[in-house]
């Protein structure tokens, strides 16, 4: 390793910028290693003796820049066309040592920034160290960079955790691929592993005139491929309008990785200067093997190195098996494939990072998370008390499991599906299809969010969901009671499809198996009176549930509010009184969410849909409809009975006040009353 950081005739130049930056080839950076190697540093950049400089030292959410002290002139005031960006041409050979060899780490990237400041903001993780979530996207941020990505970013639309992006001023890339090389003599694309820990050398070339971009790639040692990897049209004229930084930026998330770069040139209005590979340092060893030539030279030694190994890696191995640590028994074979390892949600993940969280609510957190074998969005959601209503623990975990492993076989279109869990000691984790639309809740009292559904699109929702709710009640091969039918359970596909979702909470009803349950779960609003006295949930006390939620979903209120009273006091005012007192005055449609746009809005359809509402929150069990006749009167197939406002007033004024007692009690007698769905996604 002969390890010199040679500055050739630039050195100098860059003390008096500007002018003679502008005449030709003198503009020169060339390090072969960065010995002595005068940069800017930062976060956990370092150069080591050896002369490779480190931008990620393997601490966790950390950045590291590394990039030439002065900024460079990116003008050229005397070429023909003085707005554009000067051409500039840049190699360097880089190498990422992830935590493991075959799980994505983060990556790294070069980049020309008009603005320190950008850089400092930015964020480590998925942001690379060069932009803020503030940031991202927003023009004024001038910063180009070749991204070299190592994880999969859906929101960054990345196509992979394996590729090189041309970005400007957004982590989404103007264009990318995957890394890799064309062999010049085949003309075959062979794949490269930005993560392997070997060196890649790549040739970043900006050609002022054509506003064009070029990069290619290839493993150390292997010539400069003829056919670049990537060439896309980028003006940097409105990104660099004046001088600007180049270097190199580099995160780490939730894993420790190292970010090496060993070499790099670069050259104004020219080629960059090739490296030589014979001066580069080398980079550290990339496994633990131990090397052949110990053994010969030193037996004790040898030894020594052996046994350290031996407890370095058991200790590894302890600590590793108490990180993923899970809880695992006999009982649960066969629900095998249902079953997740809890490593595997750790990395789909992030490790449960903050960033990740979708929502948290009264049953536990909810997390997005990619599984890095199948590439599959999905949401976790981790349950800290799975079965708390259950006497023996040990047998509601095993019922539980076992009813979560026939839930996971439910395959409906408007069902969320549950692909499986994982247990850990105190911790349930449920796998669900991630939903990109998020929760219908949101969308429908979230005020800052855009232009609210309109009448189509709800109505094709509320059919969704009661065709699932059929599924679950008759068309399955045992009933299945959700119990907890509300907006907030109802998700979005990208389809805008709606999805009933979290079982986490549904108990299967085995025709008076389970009749001594007393304990209600479920939301206020949306509880039957029954339940008040029963205690146990049946189908007509979904299809309650299902009426509150007709009623929510037309008016666009919650099925209970609170109003401020004539008298200063405040009042519960059921969603339902409302609907009936405008049904009385002749103008039921008049209820309907202001917010959406009256034009779509057929009064017929809508007038259908509240008087359902209605009839299915029947305060008696049997004045309900069952859901298959709900479906039919959804459908057309059957006429709604004529039912005149005067028989609701009936319930309001007498039963309901009784029923209003029983909703009262649950809502005082449980405190599980306000569930909060996590599952709702989106951002
Ligand atoms: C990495 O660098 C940072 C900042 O210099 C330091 O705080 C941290 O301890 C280093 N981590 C390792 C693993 O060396
Ligand atoms: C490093 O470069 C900067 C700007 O080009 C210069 O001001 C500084 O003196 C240089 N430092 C060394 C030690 O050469
Ligand atoms: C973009 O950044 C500039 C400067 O930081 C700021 O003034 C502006 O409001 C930002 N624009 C957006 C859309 O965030
Ligand atoms: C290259 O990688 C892609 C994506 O990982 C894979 O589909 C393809 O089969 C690989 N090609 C070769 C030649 O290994
Ligand atoms: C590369 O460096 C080696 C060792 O310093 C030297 O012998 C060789 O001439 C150099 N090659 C080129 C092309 O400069
Ligand atoms: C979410 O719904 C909107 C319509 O409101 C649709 O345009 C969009 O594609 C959906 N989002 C996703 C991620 O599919």
């Amino acid at each position: 390793m002969s390890l010199q950081a040679l500055h050739l005739a630039s050195l100098l130049l860059l003390l008096s910028p500007d002018c003679r930056w502008a005449h030709a080839a003198a503009g020169q950076l060339i390090y072969n290693g960065f010995k002595g190697a005068n940069l800017t540093l930062d976060g956990g950049a370092a150069v080591t003796p050896d002369g490779l400089l480190v931008l990620t030292n393997g601490s966790i959410q950390m950045k590291g820049h590394a990039f030439h002290p002065s900024p460079l002139p990116f003008r050229d005031p005397g070429a023909p066309n003085p707005a554009a960006a000067r051409s500039f041409s840049t190699a360097f050979v880089f190498a990422v040592f992830g935590q493991y060899a075959d799980l994505s780490a983060d990556g790294l990237a070069f980049f020309v920034a008009a603005d320190r400041a950008v850089l400092s903001t930015a964020l480590p993780g998925k942001f690379l160290g060069l932009l803020s979530d503030a940031d991202n996207g927003n023009r004024s941020a001038h910063i180009f960079a070749v991204e070299l990505d190592t994880l999969f970013h859906a929101e960054f639309r990345d196509p992979n955790s394996n590729h090189v992006g041309v970005d400007v001023d957004s982590l989404v890339s103007r264009a990318a691929a995957d890394a890799g090389y064309y062999d010049d003599a085949t003309g075959e694309f062979r794949n490269l592993t930005l993560i392997s820990r070997k060196p890649i050398h790549v040739w970043v070339d900006y050609d002022g005139g054509a506003a064009r971009v070029t990069v290619t790639m290839a493993p150390l040692g292997v010539p400069r491929p003829k056919r670049p990897l990537l060439q896309t049209a980028v003006d940097l004229s409105d990104v660099v309008s004046g001088t600007a930084y180049v270097g190199f930026s580099s995160a780490t998330g939730v894993l420790r990785s190292r970010h090496f770069v060993v070499g790099w040139s670069f050259a104004m209005d020219g080629p960059a200067p090739a490296l030589n590979i014979s001066e580069l340092p080398s980079l550290p060893p990339s496994g633990p093997k131990p090397r052949s030539k110990v053994l010969e030279i030193a037996l004790p030694v040898a030894s020594a190195a052996l046994v350290l190994a031996v407890g370095g890696a058991a200790y590894t191995w302890v600590r590793r098996r108490s990180k993923y640590a899970e809880v695992r028994e006999d009982w649960e074979l066969p629900f095998g494939p249902h079953r997740f390892s809890y490593e595997d949600l750790f990395h789909a993940t992030r490790g449960f990072s903050g960033e990740q969280l979708l929502g948290a609510g009264g049953f536990g957190s909810v997390y997005r998370g990619v599984l890095r074998k199948t590439g599959t969005e999905v949401a976790v959601k981790k349950v800290s008390s799975p079965a708390p209503h259950e006497p023996s623990k040990q047998q509601g975990m095993r019922a539980f499991v076992a009813e979560v492993a026939s839930l996971g076989r439910l395959r409906h279109r408007n069902l969320v599906q549950l692909l499986g869990y994982c247990r850990r000691r105190g911790e349930l984790l449920l796998v669900y299809n991630y939903m990109p639309n998020g929760s219908l809740d949101k969308h429908l009292h979230d005020r800052s969010k855009g232009a609210a559904l309109n009448w189509p699109q709800r109505l094709h929702i509320i059919r969704g969901v009661a065709s699932a709710l059929l599924y679950l009640h008759e068309d399955w091969e045992r009933v299945v009671v959700h119990r907890d039918v509300k907006a907030s359970n109802v998700l979005l596909d990208s389809e805008m499809n709606g999805r009933l979702g979290d079982f986490g909470l549904a108990r299967l009803y085995d025709h008076g198996a389970d009749a001594h349950t007393t304990h209600v779960v479920g939301t206020i609003g949306y509880l039957a009176p029954e339940l008040g006295h029963t205690g146990k949930p049946t189908p007509a006390t979904d299809v309650f549930a299902f009426g509150a939620f007709l009623l929510e979903i037309t008016c666009g209120r919650r099925p209970v509010e609170e109003d401020d009273h004539q008298d200063g006091g405040s009042n519960r005012v059921m969603l339902a009184d409302r609907v009936v007192e405008q049904w009385r005055k002749g103008s039921i449609t008049s209820v309907v969410d202001a917010r959406m746009d009256p034009d779509g809005c057929d009064p017929e359809e809508v007038s259908l849909v509240l008087k359902l509402g209605l009839l299915c929150s029947h305060p008696l069990s049997h004045g309900r409809p069952t859901m298959r006749q709900v479906v039919q009167y959804l459908d057309g197939n059957t006429v709604l009975p004529d039912l005149s406002p005067a028989a609701y007033l009936g319930f309001t004024e007498m039963e309901e006040r009784m029923c209003r007692r029983e909703l009262g009690q649950i809502a005082t007698s449980t405190s599980m009353g306000t569930t909060v769905s996590g599952l709702s996604g989106g951002r």
